[in-house]
């Protein structure tokens, strides 16, 4: 993409650094990768509310609710797949400097684009975490009906029938949906952030 013309970056009166002191925690990005019915957004959502409680600002970003808005003008070819994380990322990296903990949940289904939200976040607050699921569960859960309608054909380029899902290679975090239940998964990614030293 082509750098903007007369545009000036304004540096902000107020630092990350002093953001996360007034927090009093760090701030980074959990980025929840996986297919369709995984289970991406009901972790997120579950350890979002532990962070709450314990007095850790955070947000989470979630495809179907910001397909709904920011991204509401966007396909699901794999170009408009990689617009729609490339703007996620830029929205998580605002969210880090204004010292928040992100946990975003998207399919985010190509390597290039996840190294992409990587590059755009910064290395050293982007954990990704791998929500592993086989597609046959995942079919099975079909939780929006979206599986069935796809093997009809009524949805083109579904990830997993006709448009690929590139497994992380080496992510920083690997879960197992249909092996582990939620609060021992939640469990483990808290231990995971105490031991980075991120909470
Ligand atoms: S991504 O591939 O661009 O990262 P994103 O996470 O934003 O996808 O949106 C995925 C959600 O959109 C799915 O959970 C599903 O509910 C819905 N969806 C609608 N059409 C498709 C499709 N063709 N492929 C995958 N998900 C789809």
């Amino acid at each position: 993409m082509s750098k903007p013309h007369n545009i000036i970056w304004h540096d902000s009166s107020i630092t990350k650094e002093d953001r996360r002191k007034q927090n009093n925690h760090s701030s980074f990005v959990l980025w929840f990768t996986g297919l369709s019915g995984s289970g991406k957004s009901t972790i997120a959502n579950t350890l979002a509310k532990e962070l709450y409680e314990r007095n850790i600002r955070n947000y989470v970003l979630d495809g179907d609710n910001i397909r709904n808005g920011l991204n509401r003008d966007l396909s699901f070819s794999d170009e408009n797949r990689s617009e729609n994380i490339r703007r996620i990322s830029e929205v998580s990296k605002l969210f880090v400097d204004n010292g928040t903990v992100v946990l975003t949940a998207f399919i985010s289904p190509f390597i290039q684009d996840r190294e992409m939200a990587k590059r755009i976040v910064s290395e050293e607050e982007f954990i990704e975490i791998f929500v592993s699921c086989p597609i046959e569960e995942c079919e099975k859960r079909d939780p929006k009906g979206l599986y069935s309608k796809a093997r009809k054909g009524e949805i083109p380029d579904f990830t997993g029938i006709d448009s690929p899902y590139e497994e992380p290679i080496s992510p920083d975090f690997t879960i197992y949906t249909n092996e582990q239940s939620v609060s021992e998964i939640v469990e483990s990614i808290l231990n995971l952030l105490e031991k980075r030293k991120l909470i």
